[in-house]
């Protein structure tokens, strides 16, 4: 395709300056398209790379086989301290997107730090040689399901024992639009009831940690999150088949109550035969499976936290929002209450999430927020504990 010098636009995410290709009206009708919605997206990653780069005190070599424009490597190379990025590969399988690539390289004078791949992201993650400190990062940012490439990414960061970031943007599929597809792509039964986006989230991270587990590795959530149209999970890979097993006893099953929204999670092995509600005797549904351990690292999201201002993030306020509402749900178990329809089941209106919060606390237990609903509670008390609460009312 002939390129044309007019349609060359310069904008600016972060504090990094660079041109995109222009040649349609939409943005999603460009032969390379930038979404300046994904800003947010690629702030958590410049986040969590300030936080990888901090604990494990080393440089980073980072891979960013969908580059797309090559913003995302843009700003890791611009905004990150200097000295701390050893290298980032970028690579398209669009030569488009390598003609801007390389465009943007040669004005930002990246030649050294930069190398640019024009290819398929199965091949770029097969020709990776398999020894220290090649890569330590891999993000996967294809258009809808990451899925096709998380073996290969897992295979070429075994010796690193690096990070794998993930987006996937199928959630019609994932949040159970087409269950039949989610079935043959995840192998699990999805839904569309208010868990949908925590479930589907868990389909992903089970989906990793069964391909690692495989190949002898172990996946460990930092930093998982669901936000408008898209997932995005970001784990630490390690080399141990004990850590593995142990986290395949945290795979297992949600359960919930379509009539009263109870909800119980099991272990894989202890797959519930009679699945009714022990509240109101409904049959239950079931999503899964999923993984049932942690979404987040304490950690990291401190690091994280305490980064922020270092860094010239797009949307700082709405990311220390998010942190600190992920802090607040950190130690709590996996999946929350939808209040509203307790309440509606309980004939009850006119009580606050933040009553409910106060008197659940007052009693003991652990209840937060959470970032997956802003009527959602999470909470170690039992629905029958919640339901007393609300009939005190
Ligand atoms: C969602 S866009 C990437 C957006 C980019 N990461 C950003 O932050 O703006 C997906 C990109 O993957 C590229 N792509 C699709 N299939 C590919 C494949 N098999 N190998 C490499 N690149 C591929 C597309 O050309 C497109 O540029
Ligand atoms: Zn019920």
């Amino acid at each position: 395709m002939e390129i044309s010098e007019d349609l060359w636009q310069q904008v600016t995410e972060g504090s990094t300056s660079f041109s995109i290709y222009v040649d349609a009206d939409r943005i999603y009708d460009a032969s390379v398209f930038y979404n300046p919605k994904m800003a947010i997206n690629r702030d958590l990653t410049l986040l969590i790379l300030s936080s990888i780069i901090k604990i494990e005190k080393k440089r980073i070599c980072f891979l960013d086989p969908f580059a797309g424009t090559g913003v995302r490597s843009y700003r890791i190379i611009t905004e990150l301290p200097q000295d701390s990025v050893e290298k980032v590969v970028a690579g398209d399988i669009n030569p488009i997107a390598v003609n801007i690539i390389t465009r943007n390289s040669n004005n930002l004078n990246y030649d050294e730090i930069l190398e640019i791949r024009h290819s398929n992201a199965i091949d770029i993650l097969d020709s990776l040689p398999k020894k220290k400190d090649t890569v330590h990062i891999i993000d996967l940012d294809p258009f809808g399901s990451p899925i096709e490439y998380i073996e290969e990414s897992l295979r070429s960061l075994r010796i690193n024992e690096g990070y794998l970031f993930a987006t996937a943007t199928d959630l019609q599929v994932l949040c159970g639009k087409f269950p039949d597809s989610c079935y043959r792509i995840y192998n699990a039964i999805p839904t569309r009831y208010f868990l949908c986006h925590e479930v589907a989230l868990r389909i992903l991270v089970y989906n990793m940690i069964i391909s690692a587990g495989r190949l002898g590795l172990a996946v460990e959530p930092i930093l998982c999150y669901n936000h408008e149209h898209y997932l995005r999970v970001k784990v630490k890979v390690k080399e141990s088949k004990e850590v593995a097993n142990q986290q395949h006893k945290k795979l297992g099953f949600v359960y919930f109550c379509k009539k009263c929204s109870y909800i119980e999670t099991v272990e894989l092995s202890d797959d519930l035969v009679d699945a009714s509600c022990t509240n109101c005797s409904e049959k239950l549904e079931k999503a899964g499976p999923l993984w049932l351990g942690n979404l987040y690292n304490i950690e990291f999201i401190e690091q994280m936290k305490k980064d922020i201002g270092q860094l010239t993030l797009h949307h700082e306020k709405k990311i220390e929002k998010v942190l600190s509402l992920i802090l607040g749900e950190i130690n709590s178990p996996p999946f929350f209450y939808y209040i509203p329809f307790i309440l509606r089941f309980c004939k009850k209106e006119g009580i606050s999430l933040n009553q409910i919060i106060d008197s659940l606390r007052s009693k003991g237990f652990l209840v937060s927020r959470t970032i997956f609903d802003p009527q959602g509670l999470k909470t170690n008390a039992s629905y029958n504990e919640i339901v007393t609460v609300i009939k005190q009312y």
